[in-house]
């Protein structure tokens, strides 16, 4: 019998994630002889063994192709699993060690895991349990500290940038405030490269509290002496000084909290003070969608085949990660450890300052 690995995705998707399953699958079959399992859903696949044969053929055409076609899910974690009883109340049960047995039930001798911090937490403590398993780090927001890029990320920030670019023209046509408000929950990346990289006036993000005055008095002069109109961006993480998250929904057991709003607060906020017209975009999950861009295509591929390779070398509990232009690997626990995130006094910021871009702070 041919040996067996799993693949699953697991928390929000992005673009690229198919160009990783393509890697894994052509690898492991073609280098290793491995038969691939797709797990569907997440951790969701494990518990309820819902999975799908993935043959070459299953994969082809996927490098190009946005979204992930194992499906995904970010209420699927085995130790709060979501579970509804017959009288229709949902509680959350810890479901761990069946995903074990039906991971041994099916044959497996490894699970590649593709996800970002949330996901590879899972995969580690499923690890204590004996499952063997090997992470590839995604997420729009690339605030995993052991890789400079995770998959979905560059491509997060071509799409903002060309959103920006187009809001730019309207906002000059009409001399109006445009605020852009971009995905980051704790991180500013998309932020700060997408606002450097189209030109706004001011960028706003999750690791710096912003003062609303300091950002008025910016628009004012500018607006007096330089420029009709002008253009945030924000990040959906990103609060006013002594203020709070702008959330559309609580936390509860089995989910964070649903982020949003912060564009239109900061909106607001201008308006109480100004006579300025403003208006906000939220690019949500339009930033998710669609086909990867050539960078994410390549990075997904090449931590597709460190991952089968690590798998194949026995090498578990380890994520690939891109180091200065390396693909290396990292142990999972220190890929988990902590968030990367805008350091204020870091290049980027330097970089914003020596432009006059407004940081609210
Ligand atoms: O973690 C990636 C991310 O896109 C965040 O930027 C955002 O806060 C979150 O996912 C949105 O998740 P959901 O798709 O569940 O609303």
């Amino acid at each position: 019998m041919r040996r067996r690995i799993g693949i699953l995705t697991g928390g929000g998707d992005c673009p690229g994630l198919n160009a990783a399953i393509r890697a894994v699958v052509k690898h492991a079959t073609t280098t290793h002889g491995f038969e691939v399992v797709g797990i569907c859903d997440a951790f969701k696949g494990l518990y309820e063994c819902e999975t799908m044969p993935l043959p070459i053929q299953a994969v082809r055409g996927l490098l190009d192709r946005g979204g992930t076609i194992l499906g995904s899910s970010n209420r699927a974690n085995p130790f709060a699993y979501p579970v509804m009883g017959a009288d229709g109340v949902e509680t959350v049960s810890d479901v761990s060690e069946r995903c074990v047995e039906n991971y041994r039930d099916l044959g497996l001798e490894g699970l590649i895991v593709i996800g970002g911090d949330g996901t590879q937490g899972i995969a580690h403590r499923m690890m204590a349990m004996g499952v063997e398993v090997v992470g590839i780090p995604k997420t729009i927001d690339n605030d995993l500290e052991a890789t400079e890029y995770t998959i979905g990320y560059q491509t997060a920030v071509n799409i903002a940038v060309d959103a920006i670019d187009r809001l730019h023209s309207t906002a000059e046509s009409h001399d109006r405030i445009i605020i852009c408000e971009v995905m980051g929950r704790y991180a500013g990346w998309i932020a700060m490269n997408a606002g450097l990289s189209s030109g706004a006036e001011a960028i706003l993000i999750p690791e710096i509290d912003y003062d609303v005055d300091k950002v008025i008095t910016t628009l004012r002069r500018r607006h007096k002496t330089q420029s009709s109109f002008s253009i945030i961006v924000v990040a959906e993480g990103a609060k006013p000084r002594g203020g709070d998250f702008a959330t559309k929904k609580e936390a509860d057991a089995t989910q964070q909290a649903r982020l949003g709003g912060a564009g239109d607060h900061l909106a607001r906020l201008i308006q109480e003070q100004t006579p300025f017209d403003v208006r906000t975009t939220v690019l949500g999950h339009v930033q998710r969608g669609g086909t990867p861009s050539a960078f994410d295509r390549l990075l997904a591929t090449r931590f597709g085949v460190a991952a089968v390779d690590l798998l194949a070398a026995g090498k578990y509990g380890r994520v690939a990660a891109y180091q200065r232009g390396q693909v290396v690997d990292v142990a999972m626990e220190q890929a988990v450890s902590k968030l990367k995130r805008v350091q204020p006094d870091g290049p980027l910021v330097t970089t914003a300052r020596a432009l006059g871009v407004e940081l609210g702070f």
